[in-house]
């Protein structure tokens, strides 16, 4: 059984908000979501802020990374502007800030351990030991995800308690070892490229089945049909947290 929410809005508020903000946060709850996916990365000074690419460009419009910049130059610069002028001056929030936000308002976490190239195992245990300090009371554990095993092997060391998901975009031939090793719960995958034969077997293996990043309602449908336990989603206007 999976234990977590089913459908997630991913990086906040999908293409509604400027990905991994707290507007972003705030976007997914106004729309009824408390099941949310987001990114997060070491700052310089070894703090975890959200974010998706190591280097800016995308969505900071500044020359420069996320691993040369303290969590405080990162508050100050522009996650929002590129995204709609109204979002101008939408700072780069540190985790322990969006953590505060979900635990307030009763929102799930997926948190997606994305470390800059290098620093895999320093990213998972921080954000694990920070994490483990700031669970919510009563609510529902959060789930960590990585591509990186180091980040989840790290995680899972500082933080044993926390699920962990192993993300990869197809699904691993020696997956069982994998999940051994990870002590991981569920495979996060991409619905592009997962069958349902694939699905079933992982799920009689007794991993979960987590798909990213799913946009259309009808391939929402036909995937959830085979028995993936949850995804996230963009489109949170299309796909409501209590689709099925
Ligand atoms: O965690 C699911 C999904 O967010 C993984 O890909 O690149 O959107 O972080 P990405
Ligand atoms: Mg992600």
């Amino acid at each position: 059984m999976w234990p977590f929410p089913r459908i997630i809005a991913h990086r906040g508020g999908g293409t509604l908000a400027p990905e991994n903000t707290l507007a972003a946060m705030r976007c997914g709850l106004e729309h009824g979501f408390r099941a949310v996916e987001f990114d997060v990365m070491l700052a310089a000074d070894g703090i975890p802020v959200l974010m998706h690419d190591p280097v800016f460009g995308r969505t900071i419009a500044a020359t420069g990374s996320v691993p040369e910049s303290t969590a405080q130059q990162l508050a100050a610069m522009d996650a929002g502007a590129w995204f709609d002028a109204r979002y101008a001056g939408e700072p780069v929030p540190t985790f322990l800030q969006v953590i505060d936000y979900c635990n307030a308002n009763g929102i799930w976490m997926n948190v997606e351990i994305k470390p800059a190239p290098g620093f895999e195992a320093e990213t998972g245990r921080a954000a694990a030991q920070l994490l483990r300090q700031h669970l919510p009371e009563g609510g529902r554990t959060p789930l960590f995800s990585s591509f990186s095993a180091d980040a989840l092997r790290a995680a899972k060391q500082a933080a044993p308690e926390i699920p962990r998901g192993f993300l990869s975009s197809t699904v691993p031939d020696d997956l069982a070892a994998i999940m051994q090793d990870l002590g991981a719960v569920a495979l996060h995958t991409n619905h592009k490229h997962v069958t349902p034969e694939q699905v079933r077997a992982i799920k009689t293996q007794g991993y979960g089945v987590f798909c990213y990043t799913v946009n259309e309602p009808e391939r929402a449908r036909e995937i959830l049909s085979w028995g993936v336990d949850a995804f996230c989603t963009d489109r949170i206007d299309l796909i409501g947290p209590d689709f099925s």
